[in-house]
């Protein structure tokens, strides 16, 4: 298990908005207004989020000028994952250029994750959204330990690209051979280091072994599917290596039947047309080739 006693790593810390906004779904009294008073620190973030509300996608007769009403607009749940997003593109991407592995098709695959991981969750709770709100910041961050490697391990991380493309394995395998551990242990590593709520902690630590599950296991499975749902719908992190994944195998994770997943795939396809301008934040990272 990579740990800081392990291999003398320094974690790095919890983007803070991230952190209000994992306080602000754990606690259901919370108020639009408190989202908005989390959302206003960030200066960058605000902007964002106005230049988006006013955007053409929402057809505003009127200017919408505050977070308040931008949240009025857009809905709680939509500023809620914008601003989780921003928070972890900000504060956790790398910028350094990694030969062979695409920091925009990271950014991509992760939101795709979570959109997908809504879609699907909500597919198999009948509907209900409401009943749990942390399965989009489950989904956009399952790969967190990929993130956390690249930042303090680089050379490491790098040798595991390069060994990726060389045998043709997933990440996972290749860590294992070449860490003596993974994203998923890294990523349980630094949320428990974090205080995430165990539900989240579970959710990362076992996104590629959701059997190991001991609670929350439907999440698990959930973010297990929606991995392999944005691995078959969107480009690899790493351009040589393309996945091949059956919609039957997806369906199977998640106990729904196959004929389902064209509803879902569907929904997720329009889940990211909404979110073009998160999308579209990753367009500056740097991508396969160093450019
Ligand atoms: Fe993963
Ligand atoms: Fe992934």
């Amino acid at each position: 298990m990579l740990s800081p006693s392990s291999v003398n790593i320094e974690l790095p810390s919890m983007p803070f908005i991230l952190s209000r906004i994992i306080q602000i779904t754990r606690n259901p009294d919370t108020s639009a207004q408190d989202l908005a008073n989390a959302v206003m620190i960030d200066q960058s973030l605000t902007s964002r989020l106005l230049r988006l509300a006013n955007s053409a996608y929402f057809h505003r007769m009127q200017e919408v000028d505050t977070i308040s009403s931008a949240i009025l607009v857009l809905g709680f749940g939509y500023v809620r994952n914008l601003a989780a997003s921003a928070s972890v593109l900000e504060a956790m991407f790398p910028r350094r250029v990694f030969p062979g592995f695409d920091w925009q098709a990271m950014w991509l695959h992760s939101v795709t994750c979570a959109i997908a991981s809504e879609e699907i969750y909500s597919y198999m709770s009948g509907f209900d959204r409401r009943k749990d709100e942390t399965v989009f910041i489950a989904g956009l961050l399952h790969d967190i330990g990929k993130l956390v490697i690249a930042c303090m391990l680089p050379l490491r991380f790098m040798a595991v690209v390069e060994g990726c493309r060389k045998c043709k394995e997933d990440m996972i395998t290749v860590e294992n051979n070449f860490l003596s551990s993974n994203h998923a242990e890294v990523g349980q590593y630094v949320t428990e280091q974090w205080g995430f709520p165990e539900k989240l902690v579970q959710a990362i630590a076992c996104h590629h072994t959701p059997e190991c599950a001991t609670q929350y296991s439907d999440l698990a499975r959930t973010v297990f599917a929606a991995d392999m749902l944005a691995k078959r719908i969107s480009a690899p992190c790493i351009p040589d290596l393309t996945a091949n994944i059956s919609l039957r195998d997806i369906a199977k994770v998640v106990e729904i039947s196959p004929g389902s997943m064209s509803y879902i795939i569907e929904h997720v396809k329009q889940g990211l047309e909404r979110s073009s301008e998160i999308i579209s934040w990753g367009k500056n990272l740097p991508n396969a080739y160093g450019y």
